[in-house]
């Protein structure tokens, strides 16, 4: 089985394949956010990619308007988009209605190239990987990114995601010199897709992106807080003011809910 990393939402039209599963990240801030509704209480979180959409679904008094653009909380919404705000005395029994510059744009685009979708960040990433462990066949992990480019926080979820997936299938240090013993039939070789005859416990593949996710991974270790000052979305929320955000979303697995988004709707599952 392969594990494919996406450094950012618009890698996702270009794959080729399909999926049995999809882990979406932004860690900064809307899978982490969703992941905090969820954990205090809220009933479900409807993500939405569009403002006028969002505010078409916020009139009903059970349903809780949220969402930022320029990551700030929009006009006439009740929350934004901090984790922060998302404490059980204001979501409890509630519908999150959410909508993000980024991260609900990400969960749709994932919808389309996989049965099912995962909500990853590095507050439940342990649990994540141990969800991963019930679907057999290929992983796509998907990092959103920022500003259409590569992030350090959502490549750094999906490292630890990896590295968790490994541990859990024996794997303690993955080396890729395992992998690469020398076969004869040359022209197989280089058709294949992925290394053939690797001979890694359990057939698993990485791509390289998972590869250098897991590097990131080991490098950043005990530092989360760290990766996300080292980021450049990061950087900004801190000048915006909120460096809370950042401890918050830094705390790598404080929560062993997984969120799972279907037709429309994500929910909690443990
Ligand atoms: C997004 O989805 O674009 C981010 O969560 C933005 C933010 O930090 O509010």
């Amino acid at each position: 089985m392969m594990i494919t990393t996406v450094f950012k939402k618009a890698d996702i039209s270009n794959l080729k394949n399909t999926y049995r599963v999809a882990v979406v990240l932004d860690v900064l801030r809307a899978t982490t956010t969703i992941t905090t509704a969820l954990k205090n209480g809220c009933r479900e979180v409807i993500p939405v990619a569009d403002v006028d959409e969002a505010r078409k679904l916020g009139d009903d008094p059970n349903v809780l308007l949220c969402g930022e653009r320029s990551a700030v909380k929009l006009p006439g919404f009740n929350l934004g988009n901090s984790p922060l705000e998302f404490n059980c005395d204001t979501v409890s029994g509630k519908t999150v209605v959410l909508t993000t510059t980024n991260g609900t744009g990400a969960i749709k685009m994932a919808a389309k190239k996989s049965g099912t979708v995962v909500i990853g960040s590095l507050l439940n990433s342990k649990a994540v990987a141990k969800k991963l462990l019930q679907f057999n066949g290929d992983i796509l992990l998907v990092c959103s990114g920022t500003r259409g480019n590569f992030s350090m926080e959502d490549t750094l979820a999906a490292g630890f995601i990896v590295k968790e997936f490994l541990s859990l299938k024996g794997i303690k240090n993955y080396s890729g010199q395992e992998i690469t013993k020398q076969r004869s039939n040359v022209s197989d070789v280089y058709a294949a897709e992925t290394p053939i005859d690797n001979n890694i416990e359990n057939n698993i593949v990485l791509n390289d992106s998972s590869v250098a996710a897991y590097r990131i991974s080991l490098f950043y270790n005990d530092n989360t807080l760290d990766a996300l000052y080292d980021s450049l979305h990061g950087q900004k929320l801190a000048q915006l003011g909120m460096r809370h955000d950042l401890t918050y979303c830094s705390k790598l697995n404080t929560c062993n809910l997984v969120p799972i988004y279907k037709d429309g709707i994500i929910t909690a599952t443990t």
